[in-house]
């Protein structure tokens, strides 16, 4: 591949990515080619067309890599090429062009706070002695007490349990998550450059842009004595302290780390993109997503909001105001990859926190009985009110097909770390990991020719892909006529309020944009009227001049009139 010329002006293209639709990809569950039951890079390029025809711009693919799946292939052996399960470098090659032909964006994930243990840095660090140089790509310790048998800190992993894992000749070694995810040492200039060779490589393939992983968490205080947490350093993102002086989570350096990757992003034409998932304080949120970092950060305020209108409406101005003052776009997530599906979350009681939303999951989702009309219903009211608002959506795949979460997978079938890890206490995520349904019947419902290697529930094929297409009611031709529309009608990156906080207080939100396009969210249990104009699209029956209960309308009118 040729190397990018450095002084190549930034194309119009440059800022494809400020209000774009991204659609996330979790690559063993999106379509299987051969029929191993684990989905793969030519399953993705057979089903591309799927997400042209829904219209989004990009396609964020989480890890693909060679990975023992010690966490869904978050631990990554080697970050420069494709897991054999799911293909060929040429595989992905294949894929871009493709993509390119369909006019859809490649992002990929990348994973720099941690490696797999299977990395050939991390296996050379094993079998070196403590104190050596191999072992100072990541973080090994000897421990406390008398022989050394007591972890080096306090430190907790993400997915329960201690962050130490002892090796056996008796130093331990840092993991903030899997015991098979040991923490690189960013402090070590071959860790820092191995990183850009990584960037370079996926770029100069055609990538346009990187999720990044766990951005927050690379700069560490490792310098001696470590510090212990106790009880006053919480864990908690909402808690951090605001000015960065947590021993491990978003310590000021690390944005000298994402000064250096832009240098790399911006040796392309056009500059590469990339989106930080930092669980971090909302004010220090831009720091991340500005023009000499990483360019855009995830906002979760949105997803966790619940579907309250006061709520929504303070972290919508947050989150606008935040994007702003960093000179990005803000982005808007109802579900990922690591959440329960928003249509199941919704399906639960008004108000019910992660922890209830965990519990439910525990009860195999019986406890609480879901209420799925509702919880469909309220989806597609926030789906619309998403894809209204300006900056990035990012779109998780089977959103578009309104799927559910599936609670009620067999403890013996559960791959999520967090599960044993947590003793058994959370779930874990694989509920909204199942494989994707393209067609009713058929092996795996279409997902590929053979089985799946989540289990499918009965029943799964009524949310295919086919089955919805054509379907005005359907989720899938909600999607499709939201992202069409869109394209139509984003202009600038602004929005205007056009109702009162005492109506936001009952449930309404309206807003405008440049151009006359009105977004009219109805968040309560009652109706309320409809404002002037012509409907351009509802998320659901709309009944005279009254705007039911939970739901969203898209409306043109001349100017915003104040309700
Ligand atoms: C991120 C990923 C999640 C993974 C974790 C550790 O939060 O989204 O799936 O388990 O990082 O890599």
């Amino acid at each position: 591949m040729p190397h990018p010329d450095v002084s190549a002006p930034a194309s119009d293209d440059a800022d494809w990515w400020r209000q774009a639709v991204i659609y996330q990809v979790y690559p063993r569950s999106f379509a299987d080619s051969d029929g191993d039951g684990i989905g793969d890079i030519p399953g993705v390029t057979s089903r591309l067309h799927h997400l042209a025809d829904l219209g989004v711009d990009a396609l964020w693919l989480s890890p693909f890599y060679p990975s023992q799946l010690a966490d869904g292939g978050y631990d990554v052996a080697d970050y420069r090429d494709v897991d054999p399960r799911l293909g060929t470098l040429d595989d992905f090659d294949a894929m871009i062009r493709e993509a390119d032909r369909l006019g859809l964006k490649v992002m990929v994930d990348i994973v720099p706070n941690h490696s797999s243990d299977q990395h050939v840095w991390f296996q050379e660090a094993l079998a070196a002695a403590p104190g050596s140089a191999a072992r100072e790509r990541y973080v090994f310790r000897d421990g406390r007490g008398p022989d050394g048998e007591l972890p080096p800190t306090d430190w907790p992993s993400s997915f329960g349990g201690p962050a130490w894992t002892r090796v056996p000749d008796g130093q331990w070694y840092l993991h903030l998550y899997a015991p098979q995810q040991p923490d690189f040492n960013w402090d070590h200039p071959e860790v820092r450059e191995d990183f850009h060779t990584t960037l370079r490589f996926w770029s100069d393939r055609g990538v346009a842009g990187f999720r990044v992983d766990v951005a927050h968490g690379l700069a560490k205080d490792l310098s001696a004595p470590l510090r212990d947490l106790g009880e006053h350093l919480s864990y908690q993102p909402g808690a951090l302290p605001l000015d960065g002086s947590h021993p491990l989570w978003d310590r000021d350096a690390v944005h000298e780390i994402y000064r250096g990757w832009r240098q790399v992003f911006n040796a392309y034409d056009p500059p590469r993109f990339a989106v930080a998932e930092a669980w971090v304080r909302s004010a220090r949120r831009t720091a991340y997503a500005s023009a000499d970092g990483l360019g855009q950060a995830f906002n979760f305020d949105f997803l966790y909001a619940g579907l309250d209108a006061a709520e929504m409406r303070e972290v919508i101005g947050s989150a606008l105001a935040d994007a702003e003052r960093a000179g990005a776009t803000s982005t808007w997530v109802l579900s990922n990859h690591d959440v329960v599906r928003h249509v199941s979350r919704y399906a639960l009681p008004a108000g019910s926190t992660k922890h209830d939303v965990e519990d439910w999951l525990l009860s195999d989702g019986r406890t609480p009985a879901p209420d799925m009309a509702t919880g469909v219903r309220k989806a597609r009211a926030a789906a619309l009110l998403m894809l209204a608002l300006p900056g990035s959506a990012y779109v998780y795949q089977g959103e578009e097909l309104g799927l559910p979460e599936v609670a009620d997978l067999a403890r013996a079938d559960l791959q999520d770390p967090m599960w044993v890890r947590s003793g058994g206490r959370v779930k874990g995520r694989d509920g909204c990991r199942v494989p994707l349904p393209w067609t009713r019947e058929g092996s795996s419902f279409g997902f590929g020719p053979g089985g799946s290697w989540l289990p499918q529930p009965a029943g799964w094929g009524a949310y295919a892909a086919e089955e919805q297409r054509g379907d005005k009611e359907s989720f899938l031709e909600l999607y499709r006529a939201a992202l069409r529309l869109r394209r139509a009608l984003v202009t600038d990156e602004t929005l205007e309020w056009a109702c009162s906080q005492e109506r936001t207080a009952q449930g309404m939100l309206h807003f405008t944009r440049t151009g006359g396009w009105h977004t009219v969210s109805n968040l309560g249990d009652a109706p309320v009227p409809l404002p002037e104009g012509e409907v351009l699209l509802a998320s659901g029956p709309l009944s005279g001049d009254a705007l039911p209960p939970w739901t969203t309308v898209w409306l043109r009118s001349g100017e915003p009139s104040e309700n």
